[in-house]
């Protein structure tokens, strides 16, 4: 009687503990592969991030499970890049709390946007993701060095875009100059060659007009002095 109660006993234990066992693959870290995808980078070479520019990176999410997910956020972090646990900055945590379904793909953006001198840095980004019984894992997204640089390509647009207005500047001022002084002298010398017919004569100035019209800016040929002159 003593020996079948402690038998029970002893079943109903391993029993409890088998149970325990089974449920425990439930809470297993699930089947997804995650990406991510920075903007220009180039194969091979480490990531680089513009600083104080928004850099969108796209994540993506392969669930090979065969059950449903949930992606719930992404979180950041900057660091030394030679001690990952030396914390510079938190990123921004972007809230998502999308399905990642069995045997899917899904695709989030994810933006960084920081300013830092130029310099290499850790990062490390997380994603939290719930399986179907609320059970929270957080799945490495990056976790490498990426560059950060001073926007100079910018500034580099900004100087060529000021340069080109400064050139058409100085041509519309070159055509203002020329129509009002030279194109009367020419018109004057054409009219005193005696060896053209009339005919010849327009031509001519129609064909210097053309040319001498062909680098003037477009708003500039309209101008009253033109119409006076034909
Ligand atoms: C980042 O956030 C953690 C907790 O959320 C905080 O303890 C830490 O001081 C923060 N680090 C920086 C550099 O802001
Ligand atoms: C990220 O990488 C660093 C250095 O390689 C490592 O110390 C750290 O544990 C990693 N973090 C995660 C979340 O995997």
């Amino acid at each position: 009687m003593f020996g079948l109660k402690t038998t029970l006993k002893a079943l109903l234990c391993s029993a409890l503990l088998l149970a325990s066992v089974a449920a425990a693959p439930a809470a297993d870290a699930p089947n997804v592969g995650i990406t991510a995808e920075f903007p220009n980078a180039i194969e091979g070479l480490t990531p680089s991030l513009i600083s104080g520019e928004s850099n969108k990176l796209k994540v993506t999410f392969r669930n090979s499970g065969k059950t449903d997910l949930k992606v719930n956020l992404i979180i950041g972090t900057i660091s030394e890049s030679d001690d990952f646990s030396n914390v510079i900055r938190n990123l921004t945590a972007y809230r998502y709390a999308t399905t990642l379904k069995a045997d899917a793909t899904l695709i989030l953006p994810y933006t960084i946007t920081m300013d830092l001198p130029s310099r290499e840095v850790g990062l490390t980004l997380l994603a939290d993701i719930t399986d179907s019984t609320k059970n929270h894992f957080p799945m490495v997204v990056y976790n490498s060095t990426v560059t950060f640089s001073e926007p100079i390509q910018s500034w580099f647009d900004a100087q060529l875009i000021f340069l080109y207005i400064l050139i058409a500047c100085i041509f519309a001022a070159i055509g203002v100059f020329f129509k009002d002084s030279v194109a009367p002298e020419s018109k004057k010398a054409s009219k005193k060659t005696p060896s053209m017919t009339p005919e010849e004569r327009v031509a001519a100035e129609e064909k210097s007009k053309i040319l001498d019209e062909d680098w003037i800016p477009e708003h500039h040929k309209k101008s009253p002095h033109a119409t006076k002159r034909r």
